[in-house]
C-alpha cells in the first residue's frame, strides 16, 4: 500500500494535537515533518506545545519553527479558547525533543522541490508558513499534490461574526493559498462544529488505557470550559477532520464551490465567501466540507490512538 506523504502545518492547541496524533499513528500516512506557526498562541508556545506532544508520546518526527507574525495584519491569538499556553489542561513531563535548525518555510520549499509531487500539505492553522513558501519559491506550487486545510466557513464565523479563526488570523496568507491553483479541500466550521468530543467520546478514548487516550481526555475536558457549541458540553476537534479526509474522503460530504477571501477591512475581513449556488460563474475549485459520518470518524480516531503508547 502506497502511503500518503504529508506535512502537518499547525499552531498546536487542543485539536491540532489530536490531528498530530492521528497523522503520526495512522498506518496509511507517512508524516514527513511538522511545521509550526503562531496562531492559537504566540509561536514560542505553539512550538513548545508541539514538541511536548511529540516528546510525551514518543512521536519521532522533525519539527520546524515557522513564522511568528501574520503577513500584514496585527497578531491575533485564541487564548480565550486554548488558554495561556495555547494547550492548557494536560501536564507534560520534561521535553526531550528540540526543533530543527532549518526554518519551516525553507523546509517546506526544500522538501517539496526534492519530491516527486507526492506531498500533501495539511494546514490546521493560519496559512502564513504556506503563503510565505509559495511567494518565496513559486515553483513549489505545482509540486503540492493537495492542500487539506481546516479553516473558513460557509456560514457563521467563530473569531468574528463573519470569519473563522485560522483565516481571520492571516487573511492575506489565505488569499495567496486559495488563489494558488493547488487542489484544496476546506474543512470549515459548517462541518467541524458537528464533530464534537462529548463526555461519551472522551471516556471512550480514555478507556483505551494508554497515554494517548489520557492526553485526549485531559485536553478535551479543558475545552468544555472554553467552548460550547449550541450550549452542549462538548469540544469540537476541528483540525482532525483535515487529516481524516486524507485516509477516508468517502466519509465526508463535500461540495465544490468558488471560495474567495474577503480582504476588505470591515466586518467581513477574513470571511471565506463561498459561492454555494454558483452566482459568480467562477471556477468551483475548492471542495468544501459540509458533513461527515461521525461513527466512522471516531472509529478512525480511536484506532489510531490505540497504536500510540
Ligand atoms: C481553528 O482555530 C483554532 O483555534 C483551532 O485549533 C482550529 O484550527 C478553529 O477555528
Ligand atoms: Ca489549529
Amino acid at each position: 500500500m502506497e502511503k500518503i506523504r504529508m506535512i502537518l502545518d499547525c499552531d498546536t492547541g487542543h485539536d491540532d494535537a489530536i490531528a498530530l496524533m492521528l497523522a503520526a499513528a495512522h498506518p496509511q500516512i507517512e508524516l514527513v515533518g511538522v511545521t509550526v506557526v503562531a496562531g492559537n498562541q504566540t509561536l514560542d508556545h505553539t512550538l513548545e506545545n508541539t514538541l511536548n506532544v511529540c516528546s510525551h508520546l514518543g512521536i519521532d518526527v522533525p519539527v520546524y519553527r515557522g513564522c511568528d507574525l501574520p503577513l500584514v495584519r496585527e497578531q491575533l491569538v485564541a487564548g480565550d479558547i486554548h488558554g495561556k499556553t495555547g494547550l492548557d489542561g494536560p501536564v507534560f513531563g520534561p521535553c526531550t525533543m528540540q526543533a530543527q535548525k532549518e526554518h519551516a518555510v525553507h523546509f517546506l520549499i526544500r522538501t517539496l522541490m526534492e519530491s516527486d509531487g507526492d506531498i500533501t500539505l495539511v494546514p490546521t492553522a493560519p496559512l502564513t508558513n504556506i503563503a510565505m513558501a509559495m511567494r518565496l519559491e513559486p515553483k513549489i506550487i505545482p509540486k503540492i499534490r493537495r492542500i487539506s486545510l481546516m479553516g473558513g466557513a460557509v456560514g457563521m464565523g467563530n473569531a468574528s461574526p463573519a470569519a473563522e479563526f485560522n483565516i481571520l488570523a492571516d487573511p492575506e496568507a489565505a488569499h495567496i493559498v486559495f488563489t494558488s491553483g493547488v487542489p484544496i479541500n476546506m474543512m470549515g466550521l459548517d462541518l467541524t462544529n458537528q464533530v464534537l468530543a462529548d463526555m461519551q467520546i472522551i471516556e471512550r478514548m480514555e478507556a483505551i488505557g494508554n497515554k494517548a487516550g489520557k492526553l485526549f481526555g485531559d485536553m478535551m475536558r479543558f475545552t468544555f470550559h472554553t467552548q460550547k457549541i449550541n450550549g452542549l458540553e462538548a469540544g469540537p476537534v476541528h483540525d482532525v477532520t483535515a487529516v481524516a479526509y486524507l485516509v477516508a474522503p468517502q466519509i465526508f460530504t463535500m461540495q465544490p464551490m468558488a471560495v474567495s477571501i474577503d480582504l476588505s477591512h470591515g466586518l467581513c475581513y477574513g470571511r471565506t465567501v463561498c459561492d454555494v449556488n454558483g452566482r459568480t460563474g467562477d471556477d468551483r475549485n475548492i471542495l468544501v466540507g459540509l458533513g461527515t459520518d461521525l461513527e466512522a470518524f471516531w472509529n478512525i480516531v480511536e484506532e489510531a490512538l490505540r497504536l500510540l503508547p
